[in-house]
């Protein structure tokens, strides 16, 4: 079959793409026991929207279900629809919610349990959530400081009375999210439990949810009935300045595609970055267009608009910075430390993984893991070792 007309899930082969991506589900899967672990005596659901963070959902999906997870989050119902195709027994939440009456039927048709953020979603279910006289699970997601989804205290407190006159609602799950949890000192999180404390109490007949990844290592009190883990489980730093107890599940790599010698007084790349001293240059083909963004650029590029210190990529043992500004499909890195004729063309360099860890090149460009992972696209040779699916 030519190449063009076999479009697989794990992107184009090896010997044609610019970089390669190897998701390790064993990791995934030591990562999900250690935060079930530090859960207890909170079951451990997963979240897994946007692709499972961008590492793919099925594969994720099914690593996870092994593990004895049953219970799942999403952002949206097509997200749920995806994951009912690979899960057919799991429990599977959607956070967004409703958005329209149409949305009602994908609902039904995928089972999932839409998490209702606001009035127009209770209306919407208490008209349409319903499996001839029973009415079908829900969650309900109380705003406790975010400001971003969630119904009002007042609105949770008027929607408990309701409920309790007309049953119109099965709220299986209570929730909330936290908005400092990474920050363990901040005085935001006591003051968000003890909100979630006072709505959750008030629908005893549910379950309680509150802690993200960060959540968990709050530990007691926070960890409610249910925790609900993402960027951990993908070996993101859950807790910021600590050490990060989690392994890494993705390695990145690019393909060095050429190795040129240039000399102090030359410029590289957009903005014609000066070089300082005889450098040897491994040009790699990846770029901001596969997640890597184009504030990793290196340092002393004129005109880039820094908000980070410049990435650093990891080859032959040793930690190599970026050179000059990223572009969309190739990125330069500065390999003179190596000596010459060390890095060849053909040789991978690591942009983040086991060797250089997601959460140093995140803070190099100014941003976090969770924008790495979920820009990664789909130009990468994808790789899914350490599992059965
Ligand atoms: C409502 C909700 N719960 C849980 C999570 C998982 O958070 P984390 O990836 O920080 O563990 C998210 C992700 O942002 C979320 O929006």
């Amino acid at each position: 079959m030519p190449y063009h007309l076999h479009i697989s899930e794990s992107g184009p082969p090896p010997h044609l793409a610019g970089g390669r991506l190897t998701v390790d589900l064993a990791a995934l899967a030591r990562n999900y026991r250690l935060l079930a672990s530090r859960s207890k005596p909170a079951q451990t659901a997963a979240v897994l929207k946007a692709d499972a963070y961008g590492l793919g959902i099925g594969p994720v999906a099914r690593t996870l279900w092994a593990e004895g997870c049953r219970r799942f989050f999403v952002a949206l119902p097509h997200e749920g629809a995806r994951l009912r195709a690979a899960l057919p027994e799991a429990e599977i939440f959607v956070l967004a919610g409703l958005f329209a009456v149409e949305t009602a039927a994908i609902y039904r048709e995928a089972r999932l349990i839409p998490v209702l953020n606001s009035q127009s979603d209770l209306s919407i279910w208490e008209a349409h959530g319903w499996d001839g006289e029973r009415p079908r699970p829900c969650a309900v997601h109380v705003d406790t400081g975010m400001n971003r989804l969630g119904l009002t205290a007042e609105r949770a407190r008027a929607l408990a009375e309701e409920n309790a006159l007309t049953s119109a609602l099965t709220p299986v799950l209570i929730m909330s999210h936290l908005a400092c949890a990474d920050m363990p000192d901040h005085p935001m999180n006591r003051g968000q439990l003890k909100s979630f404390q006072d709505l959750r109490a008030l629908f005893p007949q549910s379950e309680s949810s509150l802690c993200n990844s960060a959540g968990i290592f709050l530990g007691g009190d926070y960890l409610g009935d249910l925790t609900r883990p993402g960027i951990a489980l993908y070996g993101g730093a859950p807790v910021s300045g600590r050490a990060n107890p989690m392994e890494a599940v993705v390695t990145a790599e690019t393909r060095v595609v050429q190795v040129r010698r240039a000399r102090a007084g030359e410029t590289v790349s957009y903005g014609a970055a000066p070089l300082t001293r005889d450098t040897i240059i491994a040009v790699c083909s990846t770029g901001y267009a596969d997640g890597y963004h184009r504030s990793t650029s290196g340092a002393g590029v004129p005109l880039r608009q820094a908000v980070g210190k410049g990435a650093e990529g990891f080859i032959h043992g040793r930690r190599v910075p970026v050179l000059g500004r990223v572009t969309m499909d190739l990125t330069l890195f500065d390999v003179t430390e190596l000596g010459p004729d060390t890095v060849a063309v053909g040789d991978h360099i690591e942009l983040f993984g086991p060797n250089m860890p997601i959460d140093e090149v995140a803070e190099a460009a100014g941003t976090v893991a969770y924008e790495l992972l979920t820009s990664l696209g789909r130009r990468y040779h994808r790789e899914y070792v350490g599992g059965d699916v």
